[in-house]
């Protein structure tokens, strides 16, 4: 369990963005025999076969196919986490002394979680090269910034309730001089390129401390970015755990989730679609055969989802209140803001039982609304069978979140058997 677990902090630590985190999604697949089908071009599918699909470096849906395709079992979480985008040219002087820099909220984070302790920049720059602008991903991997809060004797008010205004509280401080300091210069020398050859970047703010089990019996793990990192890699393991396919296992991991999917590459894109049905296109299947298959589809969005907190369980709804290590949970919405529905909770928990993984559930408090998930959004374009599904976890959104350590095991091998069964509508019912 624990070295599952030192290689879900070791993927983390490696992913400070979501195109780090493509990007190491792409190298896992490509070492496991998947071969990368570019948008571009025209798709050539042998079955079996093993491919992948990558959009803005930053999504990525691979697809394991067995002999025939006529369903897809896809999990799918998100890439990106809430973080600090710094701004094209962000060096700002401040109070005749320091030079910080200027950044922008991405997504919504718990700010003074990001206060007084080191924090790294990484994302991806273009550069010129040779006529070319060419995409390099950059992690200035050491102890560069620090957004410092101020003193109680100065704010006597500053443990009761405090508003943070993103532009004037979380500036990071850079530099010890108002001259001369520019980010350009790290990036251009850690990518060894030219500074005026920079064309444009897109860089946060990125927590540097690494993650750890810690607890009485090493019961939980803490890291940056658990939501939903922990997800990606659980649903990833278990997609590549040798198995008898059924089904066509599709894995998804998709960026923007943080700041609503509505992008080219987010859940609220064509991008799923655009897969699903060149594959089928690929394969010689026309609209209604691809139709067809969707119907015969289900879909697990994995996002983590929120635990009972120990010192404020009153912010959990009476009855659905997850705990750490308790199993995979099963988000209920009546709304539909989750979809799970009694069918697809069904066939899912069945699932689980089977490879001996608990199952909890969880249901916002009524009067607390919680998000709509990438499940949801997604629906819109993929409109297959579909549960919303998560990890437990505390401090949701803090820089350092925490878990529990056996659930990632749990969610490894629900994934594997998930990917393994059939899931196939029929007349009776649905055989799993
Ligand atoms: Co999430």
């Amino acid at each position: 369990m624990n070295e599952l677990n030192r290689e879900l902090l070791d993927f983390i630590h490696a992913s400070p963005t979501a195109f780090h985190a493509a990007a190491n999604i792409e190298k896992t697949l490509q070492d496991a025999g998947f071969t990368r089908l570019c948008e571009g071009h025209d798709w050539h599918i042998e079955l079996p076969g093993k491919y992948y699909a990558v959009r803005n470096g930053s999504s990525v849906i691979a697809l394991d196919l067995p002999g025939t395709v006529d369903g897809f079992l896809l999990m799918a979480a998100h890439t990106d986490s809430p973080s600090f985008r710094l701004r094209e040219k962000p060096e700002l002087e401040s109070a005749g002394a320091y030079t910080q820099l200027s950044v922008e909220t991405y997504g919504g984070m718990l700010c003074s979680t990001w206060m007084d302790r080191p924090l790294g920049v990484a994302g991806r720059v273009v550069v010129r090269e040779n006529g070319r602008a060419v995409t390099k991903l950059v992690n200035l991997d050491r102890d560069l910034l620090l957004i410092p809060s101020v003193a109680i004797h100065m704010d006597r008010s500053a443990n009761d309730g405090k508003a943070f205004n993103a532009n004037v509280d979380m500036l990071p401080l850079f530099a010890l001089t108002v001259e001369g300091a520019r980010l350009d210069a790290l990036l251009a020398k850690e990518l060894g390129v030219k500074e005026e050859d920079i064309l444009s970047r897109e860089l946060n703010l990125c927590l540097r401390e690494k993650g750890c089990l810690w607890g009485a019996a090493e019961e939980f793990v803490s890291a940056p970015r658990l939501d939903d990192l922990q997800c990606v890699f659980a649903c990833l393991k278990g997609f590549l755990q040798p198995k008898t396919l059924q089904k066509a296992a599709v894995f998804c991991a998709i960026d923007n989730e943080e700041v609503g999917s509505k992008t080219r590459q987010g859940a609220d894109s064509s991008f799923l679609d655009d897969v699903l049905s060149r594959v089928c296109e690929a394969l010689g299947k026309n609209h209604a055969q691809y139709r067809a298959v969707l119907a015969n589809s289900f879909m697990v969005s994995a996002d983590n989802a929120h635990a009972v907190h120990p010192n404020h369980p009153e912010y959990a709804d009476k009855v659905d209140r997850p705990v750490l290590n308790g199993g995979i949970v099963v988000k209920y919405n009546a709304n539909q803001r989750y979809i799970t529905d009694a069918v697809s909770a069904a066939v899912f928990g069945e699932v689980c039982r089977r490879a001996e993984v608990p199952v909890q559930r969880y249901t916002n408090r009524p009067d607390i609304h919680g998000g709509v998930t990438m499940g949801n959004i997604s629906l819109a374009h993929v409109s297959v069978r579909m549960l919303d599904i998560g990890l437990a976890q505390l401090a949701m959104h803090s820089s350092y979140e925490t878990a529990g350590a056996r659930d990632t095991d749990y969610l490894v091998r629900a994934a594997a058997a998930f990917y393994g069964s059939s899931c196939s509508p029929t007349d009776g019912g649905i055989e799993i």
